[in-house]
């Protein structure tokens, strides 16, 4: 089955590309569709939750390729920043006039520095955070999308640790593993990460679907 991912994140893309490895889908991104981008996907992620943002990537490329298609939005919820920067993870020091097309390390180092200065003054154990992930399928531009959403539990460090990953990773220590996201090795962040768990929760819907 020809399935095309939503998204232009290479760090997303990677991932998901692994997720699928071995399975009997064939993963296709918006530059082999030779689908260029074009101004209003800024308007994709201008929605007030995760869920929309989501079916609005997945429907918007679904009418531009007539593929299945699959949408992700993710964030990161910090507790001591009552759930920011949440939705507006991706463009986070943006909106707070950061330039971080100017710093090196691009966007994802100045969001990082945006949340090392926001949680200067919380201690350790304040510092409660989760990544959200929810993916939306649709089969036609009109479909009904199929929904499924998954979160994983972290803290959020002083300082970063790790080369792997991308975004917050550096930063992101797993409660489950005991390191970051960009420590761990890809398999092991995969296991426990939001992306991880709900890829492999559609992929189970779409096989029990298929059958
Ligand atoms: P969007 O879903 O395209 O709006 O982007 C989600 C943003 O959330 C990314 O650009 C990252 O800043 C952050 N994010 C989502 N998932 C992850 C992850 O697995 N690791 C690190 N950052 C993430």
């Amino acid at each position: 089955m020809k399935l095309l991912i939503a998204t232009r994140n290479d760090g997303k893309a990677r991932e998901i590309r692994d997720i699928f490895a071995g399975l009997p889908f064939q993963l296709v991104f918006p530059v082999d569709q030779f689908l260029e981008r074009l101004p209003d996907e800024l308007d994709l992620e201008r929605g007030t939750s995760f869920a929309e943002n989501a079916v609005a990537k997945a429907r918007y490329f679904a009418t531009r390729s007539h593929l299945p298609t699959l949408g992700e939005d993710s964030g990161l919820e910090v507790d001591a920043l009552e759930g920011a920067p949440g939705v507006f993870s991706a463009r986070w020091s943006l909106l707070h006039g950061v330039e971080g097309g100017q710093r090196e390390g691009g966007i994802d180092a100045a969001n990082n520095a945006l949340l090392l200065e926001r949680l200067a003054n919380v201690p350790d154990e304040a510092r409660t955070a989760r990544y959200r992930c929810v993916v939306a399928y649709i089969e036609t531009a009109t479909a009904k999308p199929e929904l499924v959403e998954a979160t994983c539990e972290g803290r959020i460090l002083t300082a970063p640790r790790g080369n792997g990953g991308f975004g917050y990773d550096p930063l992101f220590l797993s409660t489950e593993l005991g390191v970051t996201f960009a420590e761990a090795a890809l398999p092991a962040k995969q296991r426990v990460s939001h992306r991880g768990r709900a890829i492999r929760a559609l992929i189970e819907v779409l096989v029990r679907r298929s059958q």
